[in-house]
């Protein structure tokens, strides 16, 4: 080419959780059948959207409307929905013109960082959700900037590094929470939200929340959305059907601005990511037309219940197992449908192995194998002796720390405590190898 073609951050986009399908895909070619335990779409993995809901669908799908185009931020009736859903709680208070709806919130969260001046930074957790942190890396063509969910620490993030990163940085301009947290399925108490409010307070930043698991906390979690606790500062919060309905291939999820009457930059800044969805003309209608019908439904909150009643239920039966081997680190999830298992400092090695009893799945696994974090390495292996497929938690979620992160998404409890106590025994003979 006459001049370089390649984006500066171009070598920022990784998406580990999809990536490790590639290779799993391979080794089912091959003839080993595969677990997927490593993407989080409940219908991927047996989850039936309950008949109600499709009966909404198919009666939206009878509206000629729900062929248009919708307006850019979303169909207004849907927008005041949220938005007196939103103020029925308490906390900040907003209006439908404060709803922007995205085609699903993978499109929200490009734009948000696509939209941010190349210098602005925003610091976020570690472990990372990849999307977010690619985004916001591949937006500045530099690594994401982290602050430390500490496992030592039941996942609590770590405010003083947050806030020594933040003073050392003058580029920060936004803290990033996901809440639930996916991978670790830790949920954010009030007392950190308020202390992360003070924070941004402190500097003058903004926060981005990304709640696409809020409906989704376990009873007790203590779960709060940002909206409770914001006062006067700036912030997107971010939420979707995705997980919810569940229905990922809707490509529906919405972000709510708070404040944006009380900083001029904030308020310049988010019209620039209305701009940039009004050049793509809006967001899927259907689904759209579909959200109020639904979330209003009396069947709605009871079945969410029912879904975490079971996450819950298997979570805890994973930590039961996990939590028995002293090499790890393994704490309670509160929320979301995932669960992290970290490797204690040391632990691993390059030399440890599992058996692989296919030659050919073995040969294909051992071209892999060089230059690969040591998590990696254990997902590899487990992949080639079991078929489980797992995501690692340094390359999957730019972590510091060693370890694998599993779904609690299998439908059949029996198939899904079969493959907890096969992980946990790989656990414990690729440790001893
Ligand atoms: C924390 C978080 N945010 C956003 C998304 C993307 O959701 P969507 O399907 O709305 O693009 C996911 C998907 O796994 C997620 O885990």
């Amino acid at each position: 080419m006459r001049t370089n073609i390649i984006h500066p951050g171009a070598d920022e986009l990784v998406y580990e959780i999809r990536e490790i399908v590639e290779v799993a895909k391979k080794l089912e070619k091959i003839g080993l059948p595969i677990i997927w335990e490593n993407i989080g779409d409940p219908v991927a993995k047996g989850a039936e959207v309950p008949l109600w809901i499709k009966e909404i669908v198919v009666e939206a799908a009878q509206e000629n409307g729900s062929y248009g185009y919708s307006p850019t931020k979303g169909l207004l009736e849907t927008r005041e929905y949220i938005a007196d859903e939103r103020n029925l709680e308490g906390g900040i208070q907003i209006t439908a013109e404060d709803i922007l709806f995205f085609n699903g919130l993978g499109d929200a969260i490009t734009k948000i960082y696509e939209n941010l001046h190349p210098d602005a930074r925003i610091i976020g957790p570690n472990p990372a959700y990849p999307t977010h942190s690619s985004a916001e890396a591949s937006h500045a063509g530099a690594p994401h900037i982290t602050y430390s969910l500490r496992p030592e620490n039941a996942w609590q993030p770590d405010l003083v590094e947050m806030e020594d990163k933040i003073k050392e940085n003058e580029n920060i301009v936004g803290i990033l929470i996901i809440n639930p947290d996916n991978p670790t399925g830790f949920v954010y108490s009030q007392d950190i939200l308020r202390s992360i409010v003070d924070l941004a307070k402190k500097y003058n930043l903004f926060i981005i929340s990304d709640e696409i698991y809020s409906n989704l906390s376990f009873p007790g979690s203590g779960m709060k959305k940002l909206a409770s606790v914001i006062d006067d500062v700036p912030a997107i919060a971010m939420r979707g059907i995705s997980k919810e309905f569940p229905w990922p291939g809707a490509r529906c999820g919405w972000v709510e601005f708070y404040n944006r009457d009380k900083d001029e930059d904030f308020n310049r800044y988010t019209k620039s990511i209305i701009d940039s969805k009004m050049l793509e003309v809006c967001s899927t209608t259907l689904p759209q037309k579909v959200l109020p019908r639904v979330m209003s439904d009396d069947r709605y909150y009871p079945y969410l219940e029912n879904r975490v009643e079971r996450y819950q239920k298997y979570s805890e039966y994973a930590y039961n197992v996990f939590s028995k081997i002293p090499e790890l680190i393994v704490h309670r999830v509160q929320g979301a449908f995932y669960m992290t298992i970290v490797f204690k400092e040391g632990i691993l090695t390059p030399q440890q192995t599992l058996s692989v009893s296919n030659i050919d799945v073995l040969n294909v696994i051992e071209k892999l194998l060089d230059n690969i974090s040591l998590d990696k390495r254990f997902v590899y292996f487990m992949l080639a002796s079991t078929g489980i497929c797992l995501v690692p938690l340094s390359s999957g979620f730019n972590a510091s720390h060693a370890g694998f992160r599993f779904t609690l998404l299998e439908e059949d409890e029996g198939k899904f405590k079969d493959n907890i106590d096969h992980i946990a025994s790989c656990v414990v003979k690729y440790l001893a190898s």
